[in-house]
């Protein structure tokens, strides 16, 4: 192809895919993708590992986006421009790169030796000491914490509760929160509450523990009882309420409870679309359903945070490409998971 440069001595490559919506994730040869006009192709060396992952193989985007299959999984990915089509000049052949891996059609992911995508999207350069697993684990969770630290425009001394702290987008929003000089409290399990105070928490909930100074304790449901320690707790050492939650996991009856304990005119975020945002206005609380809008600009100024040493990566682990399904989905997060390609 005039102008452009080719990775000729890949025709197939190793990936994990979906055979269709539902479908188990497998390792599977599928061609190499080309760059075309405007396109970058990547040799991906390392990708994240994000709940979205899971959801898109299960269907989220079905009749939203068309899909081609079989589904290469993974947005998240870093590596090297191995190939760039015609037209191209924001990137070379040799640049060191991070982005998000999904434009449409869906189903050409990051979870694979090569991807490509246009120059256009969100791929950015990886700053010099930032390791390629770091910019990995950056694109969805690190993104959508800045983007949920900006939306609330968290002021110094505000109280902001973490409920789901300890995942991938929990452990940099505690962080961030911290850096904009929020009074944090994280809920952890006892395994990782060291971790989340490390990362700037100033308190940390377990979530599974009861509480004595929760009214609820005798609650015979387990759900209703891990909620009530939550609130319970925040009730007993803030009495005057919270300015600002950002709750990562709840289901809405949850998070209504969880909404209860912030002030009128504070912020309440959901990013697992739990929010009732007229409940929410009829009590002055901004914020509702969150949506990561963030994009290469957003990314680039994480990367720069990131290389200053101002915000830790968390990898929690590094697993091959292959034991992708074995990792999608596990649950109990203290991190990022991060794929080595
Ligand atoms: N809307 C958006 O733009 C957007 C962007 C990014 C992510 N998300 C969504 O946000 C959610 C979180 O993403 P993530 O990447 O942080 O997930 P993750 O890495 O899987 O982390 C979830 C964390 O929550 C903890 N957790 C689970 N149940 C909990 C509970 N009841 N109370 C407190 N903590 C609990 C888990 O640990 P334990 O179970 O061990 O406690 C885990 O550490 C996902 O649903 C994801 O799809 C949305």
């Amino acid at each position: 192809m005039p102008g452009s440069h080719r990775c000729e001595e890949f025709v197939d490559m190793r990936a994990i895919v979906v055979q269709k919506f539902g479908g188990t994730p497998e390792l599977a040869d599928v061609p190499v993708p080309e760059p075309g006009p405007g396109e970058v192709q990547v040799a991906l060396d390392s990708a994240g590992v994000n709940p979205f992952d899971l959801k898109m193989a299960d269907g989220l985007l079905e009749g939203k986006m068309p899909t081609d299959f079989p589904m290469i999984l993974g947005v998240d990915g870093a590596g090297t421009v191995s190939a760039v089509g015609s037209g191209v000049t924001k990137f070379a052949v040799g640049d060191k790169v991070v982005g998000k891996f999904l434009t449409a059609p869906a189903g050409h992911g990051s979870w694979a030796q090569f991807s490509v995508v246009p120059e256009d999207a969100t791929l950015v350069p990886i700053p010099d000491g930032v390791t390629s697993v770091a910019a990995a684990a950056l694109p969805i969770a690190g993104v959508t914490a800045q983007d949920l630290v900006d939306a609330a425009h968290i002021q110094p001394d505000q109280t902001v509760l973490i409920v789901g702290a300890t995942g991938g987008v929990g452990s940099f929003l505690v962080q961030l929160a911290n850096i904009a000089g929020a009074h944090v409290i994280a809920t952890a399990r006892g395994d990782a509450a060291d971790q989340v105070a490390r990362l700037g928490a100033a308190e940390t909930i377990d979530y599974t523990q009861p509480r004595p100074a929760d009214p609820n304790l005798v609650d015979p449901d387990p759900a209703a009882y891990r909620d009530s320690s939550i609130t319970g707790a925040v009730h007993f050492t803030h009495p005057d309420g919270i300015d600002v939650l950002f709750d990562l996991v709840s289901a809405p009856a949850d998070f209504a409870r969880h909404a209860t304990l912030v002030r009128p005119g504070g912020h309440a975020y959901s990013t697992t679309w739990a929010a009732d945002e007229p409940a929410l206005r009829a009590r002055d609380i901004t914020g509702g359903n969150f949506e990561s809008k963030g994009r290469a600009p957003e990314l680039t100024r994480l990367l720069t945070r990131v290389a200053a040493g101002d915000v830790v990566v968390p990898v929690q682990m590094t697993v091959p490409l292959e034991a992708a399904p074995t990792v999608l989905g596990a649950g109990n997060a203290r991190g990022k998971t991060v794929l080595a390609i």
